[in-house]
């Protein structure tokens, strides 16, 4: 089959190994992917917000089946342009990417249908949503309702970090059209756990939980980065929390969406919180997680084309979806600065053998072939192990094989989830 995947980062990367894996893969094409993945998948050169293109480029070669990975493209209807163009997907339609378009969306879904999920309430007026936050309890958290590049969300800890946030949200417009909407919900605690899941609209099949760690610095000090390193599975998520999920929050989410007739197909991630009252949804994301992905798939035992293309199809099912019980560990490489400043253009290297995989987000091939770092987050490691230590240490005995100038990285991936046993 003559494959396609829209999108460029490491999650991209991890899927595409996947694919190739597959007897029935034959050509995989990345848009516009980057220069790490060039060495699995011939990248060419159209944005994944270009759908015009990637409609054309598809049609042109033929493609057989289309991957759209990243949320903006699925929330732009991508997967509707090029099912029209009768090419078969894996992505929800723009009409269920919605539940992560739109936090209003998601949240009065989530209310209508008895979801559990943090109490909120929404505006679209800047002068209602300050008189609101006058009074709610603190911290409070704020959300933009459109897409941010996961930077949307805010949690004020005083009145005028709160007055702040919509003020930048709903009046100088930093996020554009996404903040002229806001959620103000909440603040919740607990461990927080990422479930990414297939689901044809009919069937829901959960892959292995994992651990995000989003901020930028060890000891979740710093910024909210796009992720800085994940662990799989996450200890917090036991076999009877998945139960509750599985009756509480996932099954009643697919009845949701084809009650609102937006039948959702495709993978669909669960953020959720662990409280003291139980499981809440923090998100849900219509897409793969990133860095997730590149710790969830490498534990996939099943064929991931087999599987997607049943999802497509709706026979998921009919289909064997089975992971190995190990446990696997990436570890992301940065710019130093980043998410702020950084600098790029500096050589990757790979000093000598390394154990587990790497999955390429922010490099760029030159015309000798060398590659050198083109982004924020630049690379991730990922190691598997019998244990999670095993993994974790795997992990970091790979990451120091791969370097580059101006480098940085957490020292600190996977702790917490081994203190919590795993
Ligand atoms: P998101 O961009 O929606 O993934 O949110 C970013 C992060 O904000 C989440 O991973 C949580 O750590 C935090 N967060 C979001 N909503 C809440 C909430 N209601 N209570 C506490 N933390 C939250
Ligand atoms: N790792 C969080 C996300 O993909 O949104």
């Amino acid at each position: 089959m003559k494959i396609l995947v829209v999108g460029g980062g490491g999650r991209e990367h991890a899927i595409i190994k996947k694919l190739k894996e597959s007897p029935k893969a034959d050509v995989i094409y990345c848009l516009p992917g980057n220069g790490g993945i060039e060495s699995d998948a011939v990248c060419v050169p159209i944005k994944a917000t270009d759908i015009d293109g990637i409609v054309r480029f598809a049609v042109e070669k033929e493609i057989d089946f289309a991957v759209v990975a990243p949320d903006d493209p699925l929330v732009l209807g991508c997967v509707d342009r090029l099912n029209e163009a009768g090419i078969k997907c894996f992505g929800p339609t723009s009409r269920a990417a919605i539940i992560e378009g739109s936090k209003v969306f998601s949240k009065d879904l989530m209310k209508k249908y008895g979801i559990p999920t943090a109490k909120y309430e929404t505006f679209d007026s800047f002068e209602e949503a300050l008189e609101y936050t006058k009074t709610a309890p603190l911290p409070t958290v704020i959300k933009a309702d459109g897409l941010a590049l996961g930077k949307g969300v805010i949690i004020a800890e005083t009145r005028d970090e709160a007055e702040a946030a919509l003020s930048s949200m709903m009046i100088d417009g930093k996020f554009g059209k996404s903040g002229s909407r806001v959620v103000i919900e909440e603040y919740l605690t607990g461990p927080e756990v990422s479930v990414l899941s297939f689901t044809d609209g009919k069937t829901v099949v959960p892959m292995v939980s994992s651990m995000d760690h989003k901020r930028a610095h060890d000891g979740d000090e710093g910024l909210n980065t796009g992720g800085m390193g994940t662990v799989a599975p996450n200890p917090y998520y036991t076999e009877e929390t998945a139960r509750e999920c599985m009756e509480k929050i996932f099954l009643p989410t697919i009845k949701a969406m084809n009650a609102e007739g937006r039948e959702f197909r495709g993978c669909l991630y669960f953020g959720l919180m662990l409280t003291n009252a139980g499981p809440r949804v923090i998100e849900y994301n219509c897409r793969f997680g990133d860095p997730e992905t590149q710790v969830v798939l490498p534990l996939l035992k099943s064929d991931l084309l087999d599987i997607m293309l049943a999802v497509a199809d709706g026979r998921l099912s009919e289909t064997e979806v089975e992971f190995e019980s190990a446990y696997s560990c990436c570890v992301v490489k940065a710019s130093s600065g980043y998410p702020e400043k950084y600098e790029t253009g500096f050589e990757i290297h790979q000093n000598g053998e390394i154990s587990g995989e790497v999955f390429f987000a922010g490099a760029k091939k030159t015309e000798d072939g060398r590659l050198l770092t083109s982004g924020g987050r630049v690379l991730g490691v990922v190691a598997k192990g019998k244990t999670l230590k095993e993994a974790i240490e795997r992990a970091y005995a790979d990451a120091e094989k791969i370097t580059f100038e101006n480098e940085y990285m957490r020292r600190d991936i996977g702790a917490r989830a081994l203190s919590a046993g795993a």
